[in-house]
């Protein structure tokens, strides 16, 4: 029995067929798998790696090269805590001491009740709401330590399931154009003239 959900396996081979070649899907793949599990478990490279007709060696080492893409298992939530320039001179790393201290484990590590991942990240594109920090891609800014301890608590208690996802999930909507194009249901974009009037 696939490990991969029946629902992953449709969408993939949908994705792979958007693209000249089946690798080319490989990365958008990878996600689903991600969605399914919160991490990309050896089961799910394996038949990533047969949908898109190369070897798990090739997705592990595609995979393992993306920050996004967890080869190991992480927790529910993925904290990521900038420690570059702008955050550095607001005060990031001792929000990174305090964070430690808060989850009681080391920056890479997980909490032993699977809740929470710690990491240290690079600019994370919110520098003007330094220090910040992503909660499974979803930004916190501005943030003091006890800004850090209520958002643990609001996470732990379920309060912001609304606002943060479990780690994976990157969109709650989904875009259907381009897989509707798979199946010759979307219209094919307008062609442009010369002067880039739609015909
Ligand atoms: S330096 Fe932290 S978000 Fe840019």
């Amino acid at each position: 029995m696939p490990h991969l959900s029946e629902d992953v396996i449709s969408r993939a081979r949908a994705l792979v067929a958007l693209y000249p070649k089946p690798r080319s899907a490989l990365i958008p793949i990878c996600h689903l798998a991600q969605e399914q599990d919160g991490w990309l478990r050896p089961e799910a490279i394996e038949e990533i790696a047969d949908i898109v007709g190369v070897t798990p060696a090739e997705v592990l080492g595609t995979a393992s090269f993306y920050d996004l893409l967890h080869t190991e298992p992480v927790g529910k939530y993925v904290i990521s805590l900038c420690t570059n320039v702008a955050c550095m001179l607001s005060g990031a790393y001792e929000l990174l001491e305090h964070s430690e201290k808060t989850l009681k484990i080391r920056a890479g590590g997980t909490t032993s009740d699977g809740m929470f991942t710690l990491e240290e990240a690079e600019c994370i594109a919110d520098c003007n709401n330094a220090p910040c920090i992503q909660v499974n891609g979803r930004y916190f800014g501005k943030l003091s330590k006890s800004d850090f301890d209520k958002l643990v608590e609001d996470l732990r208690n379920g309060n912001l399931d609304d606002v943060v996802p479990p780690h994976g999930t990157l969109c709650r909507i989904r875009r259907a154009v381009g897989l509707e194009a798979v199946n010759g249901t979307a219209a094919r974009p307008a062609q442009r003239s010369r002067r880039g009037r739609k015909k």
